[in-house]
């Protein structure tokens, strides 16, 4: 089987995935092979920039050779015993990752959407256990522009379209707001029975919205007074790739419920993680919440280790400085350019807003020349173009992109 892989071309694989695979996604036509720090190879052995990271997954860098390693070391001992019996790798980790992030306690999932609904059922079982809200009632207020993940109780509360239509009937106790408006949070944690207030500190999917200054310490305010739990989504801006360990760092907010995912493993193995202290996650008692694969030894050792290297190699610290210069850059290409509107972001989580309708190819075919050229990225929704490299970039990597970034606009014809 390894030899007919290995004789095939990009095209032949694209039409395997076609024919075989569910169509849940619409790939650009590259298909990869081998990637090394911030760089990927397709399987004619053309290198590219990866400017997406596996959505903000790989901020160590494709195949840290540290957490790989630890993977390896750990998957040639034990993998996985299941939580029914105690494993050496989990407890190390839990001390790890809780002293970490600053929480008392940690629950181990393997991918965001799931450390999501982890969160919204810690939620909902504190606000019944603690709060006192009587049986079902318990609500959730969320934004609207979300993007959490893709299980039925997730998308019940997305107004994405595409991600809700016609996979109801959905899940009740959810009360939408707009992004970036405390007011209207305000008003909201009135109602009865509010037991907690879901939010990403960066729009991520919903193509890079950067709330105003002061509003996720106003929006923590407002949940304290009103005795509902402030749930932070860092699943994506989370681990260093906004410029700051998170992107609650930035205001200093500390939230009640922390959920990582994504880059918590560098990208080299599902592990996402719920964080709380132990007056909200206490609520959970045994047999009420789990997952075979959470908390798995190979998944404990590659955490550590992914973020070691977060800490090691200062990753936070290279994303604030090499953002400031690739927005600086960017707007000095824009100012050039009729086909960009403007260039958004914090740290190394950007994203240029294409100058035509929503509806248009342009972001997409602007991608595709940007592939053409060895940069690959892809436009989040509509025209908007997502820019997220992995974090162990260099300034002169940095200065190579821009330039390929550039000539690309100055070059495309619509
Ligand atoms: C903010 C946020 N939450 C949750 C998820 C879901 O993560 P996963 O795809 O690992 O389920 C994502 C994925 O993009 C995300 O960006």
């Amino acid at each position: 089987m390894n030899s007919t892989l290995e004789k095939m071309t990009s095209k032949e694989l694209v039409q395997l995935e076609d024919k075989y695979g569910a169509h849940n996604y619409h790939p650009l036509e590259v298909v990869l092979t081998k990637g090394e720090g911030v760089h990927v190879w397709d399987v004619e052995g053309k290198q590219y920039y990866d400017f997406l990271s596996a959505y903000s997954a790989v901020n160590q860098g494709h195949c840290h050779p540290k957490i790989v390693n630890a993977m390896i070391e750990q998957s040639k001992i034990l993998t996985l015993t299941s939580r029914a019996f105690y494993n050496d790798a989990l407890g190390p980790y839990e001390k790890f990752v809780t002293d970490y992030f600053g929480f008392d306690k940690v629950l181990p999932m393997n991918t965001g959407a799931e450390a999501v609904e982890t969160a919204i059922k810690l939620c909902r079982k504190w606000a019944y256990e603690v709060k006192g809200i009587a049986e079902n009632e318990a609500k959730i207020i969320v934004c609207d522009g979300n993007f959490h993940g893709r299980t039925t109780t997730i998308i019940s509360f997305s107004n994405d379209p595409d991600a809700r239509k016609n996979f109801g009937p959905y899940t009740a106790g959810f009360i939408n707001i707009p992004y970036n408006d405390t007011t209207a949070l305000e008003e909201v944690l009135k109602q009865d029975n509010v037991a907690g207030f879901l939010v990403e500190p960066i729009q991520g999917e919903a193509g890079v919205f950067v709330p105003d200054e002061g509003y996720l310490t106003k929006a923590k305010e407002l949940c304290q007074a009103a005795g509902a739990l402030f749930i932070a989504d860092e699943v994506q801006t989370g681990i260093a790739r906004t410029g700051k360990l998170l992107a609650v760092d930035h205001e200093n907010v500390k939230p009640d419920i922390l959920i990582l995912g994504k880059a918590i493993s560098g990208g080299a193995y599902p592990v996402s993680a719920v964080f709380a202290n132990d007056d909200i996650m206490m609520v959970i008692k045994p047999g009420q919440h789990g997952s075979t694969f959470g908390g798995n030894p190979v998944a404990a050792k590659v955490a550590i280790a992914a973020l070691e290297v977060v800490t090691d190699e200062q990753l936070a610290e290279n994303a604030e400085r090499l953002g400031q210069l690739f927005r600086k850059e960017m707007d000095r290409v824009i100012a050039n350019t009729d086909l960009v509107n403007s260039v958004r972001g914090k740290g190394l989580l950007n994203a240029i807003l294409i100058n035509d309708t929503e509806d248009s190819k342009t972001a997409w075919n602007l991608c595709v020349a940007l592939k053409e050229n060895g940069l690959l990225a892809k436009p989040t929704h509509g025209n908007i173009i997502r820019f997220a490299p992995p974090l162990v970039m260099t300034e002169e990597q940095l200065m190579d992109c821009v330039s390929i970034i550039e000539d690309t606009i100055m070059n495309f014809e619509k």
